[in-house]
């Protein structure tokens, strides 16, 4: 028992890895698209949305699994007290090279999404996208995002139900998974297929799982026609669902 328990527990630290490992990969060309969206119309679309559910200015909040620093650095550039957490170092120093050349203020650290070093009710919001669908345990991340909301605090994820797709490369050069080779498109799948987040239905299963915690929430089935915008930039075209909870 004891030996099945510790083998299992190699087996998620071993995934782990592999997801960070994935991500760090992936971060220079993640980030050359990130910029393109800050600097394009997509970036205010995006803040546009997200204002319209936040509880006000001046926010401290959370941007989880922040990636070369999109919404950290939308919102630092609103005033709001921002600190974009990522398991990805190579991410992490994206972020904050973007950070330097948007001229704002945002915090970067290196956390995971399940297991916050922050104490309890310490932000106003958490904002997160396309986070979840590559966390191996996203019950834990609901749970801690949970714990570090203040009470009348805001979850805003959006995020797709990746686990019924297979990607496959794409070559046309303005896909914005354009420079993604074949290797890191099969890694991609391959951790997808680990995933016990890859056999549920979402967002129904995140909605039911999210009032068990005693969030109250509202949900969009895909908020892709208002954010994606940019005639340069050629997204997949998988729904992006959005989740809007309140603690
Ligand atoms: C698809 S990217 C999204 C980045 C950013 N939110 C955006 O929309 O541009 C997913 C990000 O989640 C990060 N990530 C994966 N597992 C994580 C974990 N357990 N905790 C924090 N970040 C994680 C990856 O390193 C990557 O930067």
């Amino acid at each position: 028992m004891i030996h099945a328990k510790k083998q299992s527990s190699n087996n998620t630290r071993e995934l782990e890895q592999r997801i960070e490992n994935y991500w760090d990969k992936r971060s220079a060309d993640f980030s050359r698209v990130r910029r393109r969206e800050l600097d394009g119309p997509d970036g205010e679309l995006w803040l546009r949305l997200i204002e319209t559910h936040l509880p006000g200015e001046n926010l401290r909040i959370l941007d989880a699994g922040t990636g070369a620093g999109f919404f950290a650095i939308l919102l630092a550039q609103r005033g709001h007290r921002v600190t974009g957490i990522d398991m990805s170092s190579d991410m992490l120093h994206e972020a904050k090279k973007n950070m330097t050349a948007e001229g704002c203020q945002a915090e970067f650290r290196k956390m995971s999404a399940q297991e916050l070093d922050f104490p309890d009710a310490t932000f106003d919001a958490i904002v997160s996208r396309n986070l979840t669908w590559t966390l191996p345990d996203v019950m834990e991340a609901y749970r801690e995002w949970y714990r570090v909301l203040k009470p009348g605090g805001i979850l805003l994820n959006f995020d797709s139900d990746c686990g019924k797709v297979t990607f496959s490369k794409k070559d046309e050069q303005t896909d914005v998974h354009a420079g993604i080779s074949q290797e890191m498109v099969t890694e991609c799948n391959s951790i997808k297929e680990e995933l016990r987040i890859s056999t549920h239905i979402r967002p129904d299963w995140d909605i039911s799982y999210l009032k068990e915690l005693g969030f109250s929430v509202a949900s969009d089935a895909d908020i892709a026609p208002l954010v994606r915008k940019d005639k340069q930039l050629r997204y997949d075209n998988i729904p992006m669902f959005a989740i809007y909870a309140k603690k």
